[in-house]
């Protein structure tokens, strides 16, 4: 069993942080999502990787898995141009041999580990199991429609009028038997080789396609908007009390960890929250379900539910709530003039 991780893409969706990095290494919870999904890939016992990057941001995926060590994996890299997943499969081909493997896109991350799914995989000898999950905006992902029996009737990518609300998940395990498949289909009318073409093609070739409802929760960080929800969900998920920085005249409550050299001075922060490396809190309150990045500074100000990228400076702010902070931004607010001075990004978004 083989992995293939789908590190590429334009990350258009997610502009304007995609102009700076690969959507795939945002931080969730201090953590690219890349991260959690080599994690996933890694406790499977899975040892050999191939990581689809693109031409534009495949220096950055390179400079975050380096060889996959970290993560007792050998990764192979593969530069592919954004023409579709079951492009990304083509073009993977001569890694991928003759093996079974599992596809997950690294934007993509699901409540559980994967080895339920492979022993599924394995013990029904099949040739295709997908993870599927309901949905409250069918149009925007790959559809499928069950028979009465809980069989794969029909697979549809983005569906104008969505026959059903179950959506297929990122994640993908395969036979050899994909390749044929892939042979057999054509370009989609969004110009790309669709990973849903492919499962149909096996499935009217009568080859054995399962399919299984995710019974936990599931995160797509590539649609705009759901980084927060990411975020929240994480912190819930994996935050420890933990302290590594110092803390003074502060009260720190709940799951909060504190990395190294952080200092909060004077403040509150109430978790689950994650400082970063170097950060410093200083006169603030930090409410739950926020993540502030390594070497982030927030001053006389109070931010919840938020996610703050690296070396972000927040000074004088009341109150900042839902809201996204771009790594080297700063958002200062000077308290004797009413005036606003912005200097604002293409595609960024304030709402004052
Ligand atoms: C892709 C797949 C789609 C699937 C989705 C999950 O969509 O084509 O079937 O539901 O990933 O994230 P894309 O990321 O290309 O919009």
């Amino acid at each position: 069993m083989k992995a293939l991780v789908l590190s590429g893409g334009k990350g258009t969706r997610l502009r304007p942080l995609t102009f700076t990095t690969a959507k795939q290494l945002i931080p969730i919870a201090n953590k690219p999502i890349l991260g959690y999904v080599l994690d996933h890939i890694s406790q499977a016992g899975i040892k050999d990787a191939g990581v689809i990057i693109a031409p534009e941001t495949g220096k950055d995926v390179k400079g975050y898995v380096k060889d996959g060590s970290a993560w007792n994996i050998k990764v192979n890299y593969i530069v592919q141009e954004p023409l579709g997943l079951a492009h990304a499969v083509k073009t993977a081909r001569s890694f991928l041999g003759e093996d079974d493997f599992i596809m997950y896109l690294g934007d993509n991350l699901i409540g559980k580990g994967i080895n339920t799914l492979l022993e599924r995989f394995w013990n029904e000898k099949l040739d295709n199991l997908i993870l599927l999950k309901e949905v409250e905006n069918p149009t925007r992902f790959g559809i499928v429609v069950l028979d009465s029996q809980g069989n794969v009737a029909k697979l549809v990518e983005k569906p104008k009028t969505p026959p059903s609300n179950l959506a297929l998940v990122g994640v993908y395990i395969f036979s050899n038997k994909i390749h044929q498949a892939i042979k057999r289909i054509k370009t989609s009318w969004r110009g790309e080789l669709e990973i849903t073409d492919a499962i149909q093609e096996m499935i009217n070739q009568g080859f054995k396609v399962k399919a299984e409802k995710l019974d936990t929760w599931w995160l797509d960080t590539g649609k705009k908007d759901d980084i927060l929800v990411a975020n929240a969900k994480l912190l819930d998920e994996y935050i420890k009390r933990e302290t590594k920085g110092e803390i003074h005249e502060s009260k720190v409550e709940g799951r909060v960890t504190v990395r190294e050299n952080a200092r909060i001075v004077n403040s509150t922060v109430r978790g689950p929250c994650i400082i970063g490396e170097n950060c410093l809190i200083k006169n603030s309150f930090i409410g739950p379900y926020t993540s502030v990045g390594n070497e982030a500074h927030v001053i006389d100000s109070s931010v919840e539910y938020s996610v703050i990228l690296e070396n972000a400076l927040i000074r004088g702010v009341e109150r900042l709530e839902e809201s996204l902070i771009g790594r080297n931004a700063k958002i200062l607010k000077n308290q004797k003039h009413k005036t606003l001075k912005l200097n604002i990004g293409d595609f960024s978004e304030v709402e004052i």
